[in-house]
């Protein structure tokens, strides 16, 4: 059946089968890599929830993890403003804390680098980035995140809680538009 947004055609990019193995991988590495932490996972709302959701359920049930979100946007339909709004919304103290941020894309890194600075203002023992997605050859500043599901082609995408002016947010697979 073919998926219709605003006019467009959707073309299914990863199944749900092919982003679960992905976040799999990388939720056992974490799971390795935290043990004895404490970690505090920190979602970049909104696009991050649905692969965080995702994420936290895949790593080891004995991790001791705690959950926070923040909240900022740099993005107008299907272009990146590069304007990033304050960060807004941490509910708990950081400090001395291992934190991993959980991004759903990287695009030109200017969103995720203002997260970072202003995270590393709160003094926390690390911070690590895992990102679902990266679109190769699009970056502004060099950055690399520690985990990562995969590189993409510099192609729109929408769904797996990527949207598109608010649309396909839910769809539970990863499409692209031409
Ligand atoms: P950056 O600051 O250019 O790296 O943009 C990153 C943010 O833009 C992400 O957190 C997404 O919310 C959004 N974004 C970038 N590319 C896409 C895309 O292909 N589809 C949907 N949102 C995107
Ligand atoms: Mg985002």
């Amino acid at each position: 059946m073919n998926l219709v947004i605003k006019g467009k055609e959707l073309q299914l990019y990863f199944s749900k089968e092919q982003l679960n193995n992905m976040v799999v991988k990388i939720a056992n590495q974490i799971s390795v890599d935290y043990q004895e932490k404490h970690p505090i996972f920190i979602g970049v709302l909104n696009g991050a929830f649905v692969f965080m959701a995702d994420l936290i359920r895949a790593v080891d049930p004995q991790l001791k993890f705690q959950i926070d979100f923040i909240k900022l946007s740099s993005y107008e339909g299907k272009q990146s403003t590069g304007i990033v709004k304050a960060l807004s919304g941490l509910k708990n103290d950081i400090k001395g804390r291992h934190v991993i941020i959980i991004e759903d894309i990287i695009e030109t890194g200017l969103t995720i680098t203002a997260v970072i600075e202003e995270m590393k203002k709160l003094e926390p023992a690390s911070v690590k980035l895992c990102a679902c997605f990266l679109k190769t050859g699009k970056q502004k500043i060099n950055i690399q995140p520690d985990y990562l599901c995969t590189e993409i082609e510099d192609k729109f995408i929408i769904g797996y809680g990527l949207d598109w002016d608010e649309y396909g947010r839910g769809l539970d697979q990863l499409y692209y538009i031409q």
